[in-house]
């Protein structure tokens, strides 16, 4: 990005509490979560709505009802519906992808202010019928009367009528994420003690920042309807009182035998939606705000789904510190995604290694890594909970509050998503 058009500011940021699927948001779609979000972020930033050129939205399991929706979280978040609006989708990356699709416009001079971010239900998915089951309604219907209707329900069996839930799982090799992080926990030596240990850890970061006000700074609190009377104002999944003890009694989920990888060391399935509003430098200072940073550089990148499943961040942050012109040496604060403790570890791991920086990356030396307490430094997804569409816009507005509080000018943010996809974003803070 530098070098290559306008700069673009990352004025706010903010999201609803995360909640585990099925909890404090089981009757709320993604749609009504992207809204709160995206209304919270007008009013904290006292944004003229009128000033507002595009809104570009993230999710991954999409609702059949309502398949943009950026456009329902326009429409509804009080957004003039002359403001245009479309959704992207990159697996876990998705409102990376938004917020990275909203300064590609505002870099190339076609928008000046942009709401981006994303939303997941996690709770509200959509449930297929089988094929011969859809056959058989398309069939019914278009059938002219009762009987014709009955017969095209003739070849219907009982064990057409079950239902087909998404699966977690690579369409191309089959493997669901928690084996694939299973495989890369065994490839690269990672134990079931170092795992429970960064969940402790991720644990134990994010209870001290929801104590202590930074996490929950970031979170708008949401009226739950119909009734609007329950109000949910944290993170649900963040467990103070764990520990190593705990995390060791817990079964492993996806290979029962030899696995490693439990409910304590992977991500819950999360409900929750982030909004970030972007602006070109300019127009931040024509209408006098003081952004948390700017877009420094960022890169995409991918391998092939059967190989490490989500090493794809290690591919992507060279290109992504050349086009900063920095290394990891600038580097103050990190912010990984942690889908699984094994993943993080495995991509710590490889970002340190000169071995696969000289065998996978055709590079001499490895990025390197900055100590690991300027990692993650209130926690990750494995205990804030990790809402597919929304994640990337969290990890966003966390880094740069935390980076101002610090006085730390540069920080990295790196998420590893289906089919073998990585992000990595270098952000510079704003002079406060
Ligand atoms: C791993 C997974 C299957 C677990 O689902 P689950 O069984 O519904 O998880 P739960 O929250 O009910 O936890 C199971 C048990 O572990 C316990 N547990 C979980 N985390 C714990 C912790 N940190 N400390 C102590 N106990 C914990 C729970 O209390 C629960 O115990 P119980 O059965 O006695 O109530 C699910 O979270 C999952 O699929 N995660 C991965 C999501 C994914 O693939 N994401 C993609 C990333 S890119």
């Amino acid at each position: 990005m530098n070098n290559a058009g306008r700069r673009v500011a990352i004025i706010d940021g903010c999201r609803t509490p995360f909640a585990k699927s099925g909890t404090d948001f089981r009757n709320v779609t993604a749609v009504e979560l992207g809204k709160a979000s995206v209304r919270e972020l007008i009013a904290r930033t006292e944004l003229d709505v009128e000033q507002i050129d595009h809104v570009v939205y993230g999710t991954v399991v999409q609702s059949v009802q309502e398949p943009n929706i950026a456009r329902e979280v326009t429409l509804g978040a009080g957004i003039p519906p002359r403001v245009p609006s479309f959704t992207v989708g990159r697996a876990c990356a998705s409102s990376n992808q938004a917020i990275t699709s909203a300064a590609e416009q505002i870099a190339l001079g076609m928008a000046d202010v942009i709401v981006a971010g994303g939303a997941e239900s996690l709770t509200d998915v959509p449930i297929l019928f089988s094929k011969e089951m859809r056959e058989a309604l398309v069939r019914a219907s278009k059938a002219r009367s009762l009987p014709d209707r009955l017969r095209a329900f003739a070849t219907i069996r009982p064990r057409h009528l079950a239902p087909i839930a998404p699966a977690i799982a690579e369409p191309t090799t089959g493997l669901t994420m928690g084996e694939s992080a299973e495989k890369m926990a065994r490839e690269n030596g990672i134990s079931r003690e170092e795992q429970d240990r960064w969940a402790l850890r991720s644990h134990q970061l994010a209870a001290a920042a929801t104590e202590d006000g930074r996490l929950t700074a970031e979170i708008a609190p949401f009226y739950v309807p119909p009734k609007y009377q329950e109000v949910v104002q944290r993170d649900n999944g963040v467990r103070a009182d764990t520990s190593l003890e705990k995390l060791s009694t817990l079964k492993p989920v996806f290979d029962r035998r030899y696995g490693t990888v439990t409910a304590g060391n992977a991500s819950p399935l999360t409900d929750g939606a982030s909004a970030v509003l972007l602006m070109s430098e300019e127009k931040a200072k024509e209408l006098g705000y003081t952004p948390l940073g700017f877009i420094r550089s960022y890169a995409y990148a991918a391998l092939d789904p059967a190989d490490q499943l989500l090493q794809g961040p290690v591919y992507a942050a060279p290109t992504a510190f050349d086009r900063a012109g920095l290394t990891m040496k600038d580097i103050g604060l990190l912010e990984v995604h942690e889908a699984f403790a094994a993943q993080v570890l495995s991509n710590l791991q490889w970002f340190d290694s000169d071995e696969i920086a000289r065998k996978r990356l055709g590079r001499d030396r490895a990025i390197g890594l900055p100590p690991e307490d300027r990692i993650n430094v209130m926690g990750g997804s494995i205990a804030i909970g990790h809402p597919f569409g929304a994640t990337g816009g969290r990890l966003t507005v966390t880094l740069l509050n935390e980076m101002r509080r610090r006085g730390e000018q540069f920080g990295m943010i790196s998420v590893c998503a289906a089919g073998a996809m990585g992000f990595v974003m270098i952000v510079e803070a704003a002079p406060a």
